[in-house]
């Protein structure tokens, strides 16, 4: 008989995002007619943009002649992506990363879960609370934590509290980490670090030889100039961060699937013996062990969005996103709710009302104006009480939900 993995009998039984759709579609059986809105997951709802349709078309039409088809791929992505994500994402804010400092992979969700293996089991891991589940429930299957408490958290995780007193933007802790993940613009608070507070991590990181797994899935939805997209931005982040970007959320793929990891050669662990390591070599060895390398077509598609047009036509649907995002903020602000984010990332946070728990919030929601949201206590602990809602849909569906919004609460 095989054994299992025990770790695993730790987890919920469910992971989120399925556990808010087998509820929603208990609900939807119940009452078909129904006409329920999501804004629950994180999924984009805009078509792919013409230039990234066109060079995947084309691409294709690549791998369908014998002159111009491709087998495996190199395995960290190919150069016509890799030079694109350097010019435009780096070297144009002025940071040098050289091109096998990049992994291009499919997703930032299976690189936020797989980066975790480069460490040792004992290394003291830090995550924010709220926070992405991947990071925890990770770090969970690999065996770093006891069972979980009473208090929601597992012994073993160091967790950093993001309260309204902090700006969701908890500061460095003070015990001993070595490890820590961050995520800006944030995930699930829609809040965004400042230029300041990374600097602060990175001088912490330095001060305590720790490293930052900083994951950037949204930083195309900052506006303002002077918040930092990239990590790498902050001085001396080369040699204590690997940074997580995606074009799920830049470019509409969470159903294509791309991304990629930054790993820069200076970004050094511990060996037993107390030896300096470079995590890249780790992670390389990782990525060309596991991964065969994204698809020519996907990579195809992702390099287009980095095209004028492609750039041009991908801007403009953040901007139709983030409209959502102010109609949003503005409705639910006019019923008198408190909310946070939704200005630089497409995630709005808000206090439930009458001092709801979250799922007392979700289940109002749902049934009572026929909106899906995300419990915030689904991201941690202290996110009870809380509550996400995605500005990802039509602008038909936004303006419906907050005339339903307005209705219940206002
Ligand atoms: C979310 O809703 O939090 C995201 O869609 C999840 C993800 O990107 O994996």
């Amino acid at each position: 008989m095989a054994r299992i993995n025990e770790h695993y009998a730790k987890l919920p039984a469910s992971y989120l995002f399925p556990e808010i759709g087998r509820r929603v579609r208990a609900y939807q059986a119940a009452h078909p007619d129904a006409r329920v809105i999501r804004l629950g997951i994180g999924d984009v709802t805009e078509p792919l943009a013409p230039a990234i349709v066109a060079a995947m078309h084309e691409a294709v039409d690549d791998m369908g002649k014998r002159e111009t088809f491709r087998g495996y791929g190199p395995e960290q992505g190919y150069d016509f992506l890799v030079e694109a994500i350097r010019a435009n994402d780096y070297v144009a804010r002025g940071v040098d990363i050289a091109a096998d400092e990049i992994f291009v992979s499919d997703g930032s969700k299976c690189d936020s879960g797989n980066v975790q293996e480069i460490f040792a089991l004992a290394a003291r891991v830090a995550v924010t609370d709220p926070v992405y589940p991947v990071y925890v429930d990770s770090n969970v299957m690999a065996g770093r934590t006891g069972a979980v408490g009473p208090d929601g958290r597992y012994p073993g995780l160091t967790y950093l509290v993001g309260t309204e007193a902090n700006g969701f933007q908890p500061e460095p802790p003070a015990e001993p980490v070595d490890v820590v993940y961050l995520c800006s613009p944030n995930n699930p608070t829609g809040t965004v670090a400042t230029r300041a507070q990374l600097e602060r991590w990175v001088e912490w990181a330095r001060a305590n030889d720790a490293i930052i797994l900083f994951d950037a899935a949204y930083e195309s939805y900052i506006s303002d100039p002077d918040l930092p997209r990239s990590i790498y931005e902050i001085e001396g982040a080369r040699d204590y961060a690997i940074e997580l970007r995606s074009f799920s959320k830049r470019a509409g793929f969470t159903g294509v699937r791309c991304a990629f990891m930054v790993v820069p050669r200076s970004v050094m662990g511990t060996g037993a013996d107390g030896a300096r390591v470079s995590l890249h070599a780790l992670w390389s060895r990782r990525h060309t062990t596991k991964f065969n390398g994204a698809s020519y077509v996907v990579q195809r598609g992702a390099a287009a969005a980095y095209s004028p047009a492609g750039l041009a036509q991908t801007d403009a649907q953040i901007a139709f996103y983030m409209e959502n995002a102010r109609l949003l903020r503005e409705g639910l602000g006019a019923c008198g709710f408190t909310i946070f984010g939704g200005v630089h990332a497409p995630y709005l946070w808000l206090r439930t009302r009458n001092n709801a728990t979250s799922w007392e919030f979700f289940d109002r929601l749902l049934t009572e104006a026929q909106i899906v949201g995300t419990p915030g206590s689904g991201f941690g602990p202290a996110g009870e009480g809380y509550f996400r809602l995605s500005a990802f849909n039509s602008r038909a569906n936004i303006e419906e939900a907050i005339g339903r919004l307005r209705k219940v609460f206002g």
